[in-house]
């Protein structure tokens, strides 16, 4: 195996690293994480500076026709960008529920009288809500079906399967917060546009770790958190993209700033044509100012060197928990191949939330645990080395046989 040493020398995307903000008190910390919450970069304290200081502390009000009016927009457009979409089919609003919920009752509508939502079981719990809420609220006895995937070798076939002339909607997380498995989006698409169906995606754990071209793969719609692999921070607003083709498509929650003229104060103002008729209210013009440092650095790494990165990272931990870890009772539930995965590796344990927590006070690593037995570790290239990768191991080895399982069995256990 070549060495991390060797590795980190030749990665073209090694310089990224600082430019986020790592803590100086805690030199040692390998931060695994960044599929639930991305690192900070460091322009955001310019973004602050002059968004909070000069735009909002000097310039007040006036800042709405200083550029707060196109923000959610204009950051929208370089999502797009990562997406591979093009000017003004993504803006940024509220967060991935809400977005979620806007696009699948449109899609309901725009679908009536079909009534099935089909989604699977490996999706985030609150997607599937989310699913039945926009259901209940389409109000033609919409209803959700829940495709086991989980437990199945074939997630594709079990789900092109259920897809029929019923199907109004099929919802799924392109890459699955829990296993990191990844649906092929052509294949999905295709099979879903066949039977005239539309798609919604939830892009949060792939965009800005996995390459995504929207009008190559036939996306039709979207959406995606921020704050993880795009680094936005905390509660950063989400994305939804919505292909300009899908002009029949119209936003459940119309509300001003989703009309042509919010500034007309016109009781009846039709909805803005773009993207822009998905808003509802006022744009987050702090949050949203804060996402753009991030994407900006995804652009100038390029996606494709990102992805090359995430697949070397993700490939090394894989095999060095196979040689290290799989005697200790670790298993790999992350798909192998490279092309039926995300960014994060998820690896199961008896024990596994005592060993999150011993990785997490003994160890300096932060990884996170998801009940009832797995570790997830969250790979993204901008600031992740291959030093990282082989030091994590190592680290896991040095809690098993040092015990800190033992340590950490019946501690209370930490959220998220
Ligand atoms: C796949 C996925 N979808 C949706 C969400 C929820 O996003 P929000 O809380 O911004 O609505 C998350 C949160 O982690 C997620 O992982």
């Amino acid at each position: 195996m070549i060495s991390a040493t060797e590795l980190d020398a030749q990665d073209p995307l090694a310089g990224f690293r600082d430019r986020f903000v790592h803590n100086s008190s805690e030199p040692g910390l390998i931060y695994l994480d960044g599929n639930s919450l991305g690192r900070q970069p460091l322009a955001v304290a310019d973004v602050v500076a002059r968004v909070v200081d000069r735009e909002w502390g000097d310039r007040l009000i006036r800042g709405w026709n200083e550029g707060w009016l196109e923000i959610a927009d204009g950051v929208g457009d370089l999502i797009g960008e990562v997406l591979g979409a093009r000017p003004g089919e993504v803006t940024l609003a509220e967060n991935t529920s809400v977005c979620l919920y806007k696009a699948v009752v449109a899609a309901l509508r725009e679908r009536s009288p079909r009534q099935k939502v089909l989604t699977d079981d490996a999706n985030f719990p609150s997607d599937i809500q989310i699913l039945r809420s926009a259901c209940r609220s389409a109000g033609s006895g919409q209803r959700v079906e829940v495709v086991e995937t989980s437990a199945t070798a074939d997630p594709t076939a079990v789900l092109l399967d259920a897809i029929d002339e019923s199907t109004a909607v099929v919802s799924l997380s392109h890459v699955a917060y829990r296993s990191g498995w990844r649906w092929d989006l052509k294949a999905v698409n295709r099979a879903a546009r066949r039977a005239g169906a539309l798609v919604v995606w939830d892009f949060s754990h792939s965009v800005g770790a996995i390459p995504i071209h929207v009008a190559a793969e036939g996306v039709d719609i979207a959406v995606g958190c921020t704050y993880k692999y795009l680094n936005g921070g905390p509660g950063a607003p989400a994305f939804i993209y919505v292909s300009s083709q899908q002009k029949g498509l119209s936003n459940p929650i119309s509300g001003w700033f989703g009309s042509q003229k919010p500034f007309d104060f016109d009781h009846q103002s039709p909805p803005a044509k773009g993207i822009q008729r998905f808003l509802t209210g006022t744009p987050h013009v702090v949050s949203a100012a804060l996402v753009q440092p991030g994407i900006e650095l995804l652009l100038e790494a390029g996606m494709p060197r990102v992805y090359e990165k995430s697949v070397m990272l993700t490939e090394r931990f894989i095999d060095l928990c196979d040689k290290k870890l799989a005697k200790f009772g670790f298993e790999i539930v992350t798909p192998l191949d490279p092309e039926s995965r995300g960014s994060h590796v998820a690896v199961s344990h008896p024990e596994a939330q005592a060993v999150c927590l011993a990785l997490l006070n003994e160890q300096s690593v932060i990884p996170d645990f998801r009940p009832p037995d797995l570790l997830r570790f969250g790979f993204a290239p901008l600031y992740i080395s291959f030093a990282d990768v082989d030091s994590t191991v190592k680290r896991i080895v040095d809690v098993v046989e040092g015990g800190g399982i033992d340590r950490w069995k019946d501690k209370t256990p930490l959220v998220p």
